[in-house]
């Protein structure tokens, strides 16, 4: 057995002043965590239990803490009780069952959440759903026309411009908002503003051909 080996496998312990070496089998070190672990469960429960005695349980959310606002999604009016700390992205998705958004990071680093509001890109992670009475919020769902795909959409699907597909709502509201600003001439200049929006399937090149696809003029 090397040095390295031993040193895990045995163990001196000091008590009351008397030191003594001891070699410890694996199964007695799991028993020994395991006790500790149930010492530990059976301490926390007691302190919750003293705990209780004394303090204040948490508050859950009531009506008192809703506030009503009224969201204009895919052209369709909702109005909801909520609490003012939802952002937009739980709003859409946990109180109004809207999946099609994608909630990636939660915290605006991946663009997963991206939609349109009034025809701008925004993190819907970072903004708060009572912010935006009034606006016109546009997400995945409301991209197509019927059974007629919007053209960033059709060209995603024409370039595979996809793997996985969790990045993919994010990256098509992205790339509508994007050819609408007009500021991108080039494949490089694609890629830096589309930077926001994260692909862990690495398909950038794909998105880039579909968005670049999608930006020239028809007819
Ligand atoms: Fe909003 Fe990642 S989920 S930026
Ligand atoms: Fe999988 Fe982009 S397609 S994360």
């Amino acid at each position: 057995m090397n040095e390295s080996a031993q040193s895990l496998s045995s163990a001196s312990f000091s008590t009351g002043g008397e030191k003594r070496s001891a070699r410890i089998t694996r199964r007695e070190a799991i028993a020994k965590t395991l006790k500790a672990g149930a010492g530990i469960s059976m301490l926390s429960q007691a302190g919750g239990l003293l705990r209780g005695a004394t303090e204040t349980p948490p508050r859950s959310p009531s009506a008192a803490d809703s506030m009503i606002v009224t969201l204009t999604i895919n052209g369709a009016v909702h109005t909801l009780a909520i609490e003012p700390r939802v952002t937009l992205l739980d709003a859409l998705r946990e109180h109004l069952g809207m999946y099609g958004t994608k909630k990636g990071c939660d915290h605006g680093q991946c663009g997963a959440c991206t939609v349109l509001v009034n025809g701008e890109r925004v993190n819907s992670c970072l903004t708060l759903a009572v912010m935006h009475p009034g606006d016109d919020i546009t997400t995945i769902e409301g991209l197509a026309d019927g059974d007629t795909l919007h053209p960033v959409q059709a060209a995603f699907i024409k370039h595979d411009a996809f793997q996985c597909g969790y990045c993919t709502p994010g990256q098509i509201c992205s790339a509508v908002a994007l050819i609408k600003e007009d500021r991108a001439k080039t494949d490089g200049e694609i890629s830096e503003q589309m930077a926001g929006n994260i692909c862990r399937c690495g398909a950038y090149q794909n998105i880039v051909a579909a968005v670049r696809e999608a930006m020239q003029p028809t007819g």
